[in-house]
């Protein structure tokens, strides 16, 4: 466990690095060593805290995740830091997302009209399940997963007839709702990491989605930074911000509509 967590810690840090451009003071000041051994020492912390956290998630979301009969919270949790050591900047978090933050996402969404429902970037699911919770009977879900071990869990996982599990990368919205004779989507929930991908997959995706939604749908980011807004406002007529902190890391809100301000 120790060894898993320091890889896990400093995998952590690297990415916090790539994505923020900087680590937090309090990450390099105090007690003895270089700066690289209190880096992995404070983030050796935060990654056992996690592990205990989410083995008290396991109780407490025991009955929500009744339509997960095959899996555990411990098999996402391992299968998502397994996938984040080898592919950091593809996954973007070293954890999948809080309760908090899919709350606070999900709460935008008005689920009497959401038809068709995108998900992108769904990872082990962690939205997913919420999602599929509370849309109605006759509502569709497809969501887009590149990682080819996360689309293996979530098949396997996720045994609903209301969601299709696509292996494909966003960019590939709008001709596979038409290849699902769905036409186009209400709401289209993203998690994918924006920032650290190459910027003409990020204006193709963000592109696709705007042409994707029907007349009165909602684009729902959340990221860890702001430095996706100007994208968003270079494609999106409003754009109105919300923010969790309960969440590693903290998580900005972005609710995107087509409308103009
Ligand atoms: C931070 S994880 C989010 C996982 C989950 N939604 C959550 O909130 O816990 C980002 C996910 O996006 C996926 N991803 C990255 N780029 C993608 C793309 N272009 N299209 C679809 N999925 C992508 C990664 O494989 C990863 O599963």
């Amino acid at each position: 466990m120790r060894n898993m967590a320091s890889d896990l810690s400093a995998a952590a840090a690297k990415s916090y690095q790539e994505q923020h451009g900087f680590l937090p003071k309090k990450w390099l000041s105090g007690g003895p060593g270089t700066s690289q051994n209190r880096i992995v020492l404070h983030l050796t912390w935060q990654a056992s805290m996690f592990n205990s956290l989410s083995n008290s998630v396991d109780c407490c979301q025991l009955k929500e995740r009744m339509f997960q009969p095959i899996t555990s919270r411990r098999e996402e949790t391992l299968l998502f830091a397994k996938n984040f050591l080898q592919h950091p900047k593809m996954l973007g978090s070293l954890i999948p997302s809080s309760r908090f933050l899919v709350d606070r996402l999900l709460g935008k969404i008005d689920w009497g009209r959401a038809k068709v429902i995108v998900e992108y970037g769904p990872g082990v699911g962690t939205i997913t399940a919420h999602i599929l919770r509370r849309m109605g009977p006759n509502a569709r879900l497809v969501v887009f997963e590149m990682n080819q071990d996360f689309v293996r869990y979530l098949r396997r996982s996720f045994p609903d007839p209301r969601l299709d599990v696509v292996h494909a990368s966003a960019e590939n919205v709008q001709a596979e709702l038409a290849r699902l004779d769905l036409g186009g989507a209400d709401y289209i929930i993203s998690g994918i990491p924006f920032t650290t991908m190459p910027e003409e997959l990020r204006a193709k995706i963000m592109r696709e989605s705007r042409q994707a939604l029907n007349p009165g749908g909602a684009v729902l980011v959340y990221q860890f930074t702001r430095a996706v807004l100007p994208y968003l406002r270079a494609c999106f007529g409003q754009i109105s911000q919300d923010f969790e902190p309960r969440n590693i890391l903290p998580a900005r809100l972005f609710y995107c509509t087509h409308e103009s301000a």
